[in-house]
């Protein structure tokens, strides 16, 4: 990291401060502002954090103009052509791609820790058959601290290696058993000669009365969608996983922090309102009254799967998902999806509309996605909870950066402060 330096004066008391602009690798300075407080005794106002980089990391890079996305310095569309799921997570969190022996040990290691605690199965029997799955995986993640607690020091490197591996093999245990209860059907157990994707599928389809024989083509849809929602540098869930984490807190809770932030359709729930959206739109003739609806300033609707707030051109796994479903639908040979078509007619509507160009507005990594889940079977309300298998990998590896850097300080952000001043508490009859 290399430095320049900022001359910053008051123009009132004179006062001056020596601001320092760090440069990364790549990608815009970031300008270290810890001397307005000491020396002048301002906080910067940012809401929404546009325009604040909240840590320095080595993982993930992504240059919303450009349409860039880099995990580890390798594009993901390499990674989507060439890579496996399970490689791009070690790759994530170690930082350079495994070698042969290397990946053989990390799946090893992954397909053996996916058996959950008998006891943890037992925690879905207190949700009614249609809680949300994500509410479900979320408290079941968080529980597993319980599990793990006298067992895990966050300062330990071979107690958070084992965190990751765990946290990686059973999220995809806990997700089916979420999807299992809301069916009614008995949880299947995972098998240790399944891979990771096929394992995932067998676990949410298979019942026993039957046999299972997963689909390749399905099982290799799924893992390149893993791939594009492994990271995402500091987005929401992923803040979210590192602020928790920040405290010291049981890594196990911190993820489920980040699954808890990763519903909302702001952010990871957007691919469940996407497909909820095309069912709304129903045909392509009702898209110039849905459009109108979006641009009504007084409404509340949005085009969901638009809009990102550091993309401002193509998503770059946008384009490789909309590929994808193409060669997906057709391969299941569920070429003539209306739903499909609409989103393609919608996709190229905006694009030509002035209300969209002026803001920058493309599709972004769900407005395809969940076309691509229902043609592989998987029910709309799992959508997240899909989404939230892949960015584990994310979250365990910026969590595991964090906990690391042995400069780690708990993130505790200032406020403008707009609430009354000081005054004396009255007492209840004078009110
Ligand atoms: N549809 C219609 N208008 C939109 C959309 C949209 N999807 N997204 C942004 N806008 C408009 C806003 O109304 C605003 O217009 P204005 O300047 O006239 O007020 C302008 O574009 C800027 O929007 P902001 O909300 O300020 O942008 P921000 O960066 O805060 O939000 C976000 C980004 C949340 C992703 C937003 O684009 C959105 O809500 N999109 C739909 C939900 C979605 O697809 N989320 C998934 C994101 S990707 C992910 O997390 C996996």
């Amino acid at each position: 990291m290399s430095t320049n330096k900022y001359e910053l004066v008051n123009l009132d008391t004179g006062k001056k401060s020596t601001l320092q602009a760090m440069s990364g690798t790549v990608g815009p300075d970031c300008l270290g502002i810890a001397p307005l407080a000491k020396d002048h005794g301002i906080f910067t106002f940012d809401p929404g954090f546009m325009a604040t980089a909240s840590c320095e990391s080595k993982i993930t890079y992504i240059d919303g103009d450009a349409g860039v996305l880099l995990y580890r310095g390798y594009p993901i569309d390499q990674l989507a052509t060439k890579s496996s799921f399970l490689e791009v997570s070690y790759l994530l969190i170690n930082g350079e791609l495994p070698g042969a022996k290397q990946l053989e040990q990390f799946d090893h290691s992954i397909r053996y820790h996916t058996m959950i605690n008998e006891s943890l199965l037992r925690f879905f029997n207190g949700f009614h058959y249609n809680a949300h799955p994500m509410a479900m995986v979320s408290a079941v993640v968080s529980s597993m601290a319980a599990f793990y607690h006298d067992s895990m020091d966050n300062n330990n490197p071979r107690h958070r290696e084992i965190f990751a591996h765990r946290i990686l093999a059973k999220m995809p245990t806990i997700s089916a058993a979420a999807y299992k209860h809301m069916l009614g059907q008995p949880f299947v157990y995972p098998r240790n000669d399944q891979d990771y994707c096929a394992n995932i599928l067998r676990m949410f389809f298979a019942v026993p009365a039957e046999d299972y024989a997963v689909d390749p083509v399905t099982a290799q849809a799924l893992d390149l969608l893993l791939i594009l929602h492994a990271d995402h540098e500091q987005n929401a869930s992923t803040s979210t996983v590192r602020l928790a984490g920040s405290t010291g807190t049981n890594p196990y809770a911190a993820i489920s922090a980040g699954v808890s932030a990763l519903w909302g359709p702001a952010h990871g729930g957007a691919n469940e309102a996407v497909l909820a959206m095309l069912e709304d739109i129903g045909t392509v003739d009702n898209i110039p009254k849905f459009l109108e609806r979006v641009k009504d300033k007084d409404g509340h609707t949005r085009l969901m799967g638009f809009g990102h707030r550091v993309y401002k051109n193509f998503d770059p796994r946008a384009k490789i998902i909309r590929d994808m479903c193409h060669k997906v639908l057709a391969r299941l040979g569920r070429t003539d999806n209306p739903l499909f078509e609409l989103a393609l007619r919608l996709e190229e509507i905006a694009l030509k509309d002035e209300y969209f160009i002026a803001r920058k507005l493309y599709p972004n990594v769900d407005f395809y996605s969940g076309l691509i889940y229902s043609a592989l079977g998987i029910p709309r309300s799992m959508f997240t909870v899909m989404f939230a298998i892949a960015r584990t990998a994310g979250w365990v590896a910026h969590w595991q950066e964090m906990i690391g850097d042995p400069a780690m300080k708990i993130g505790r952000p200032r406020q403008l402060y707009t609430g009354p001043t000081a005054r004396d508490y009255v007492e209840i009859g004078k009110r």
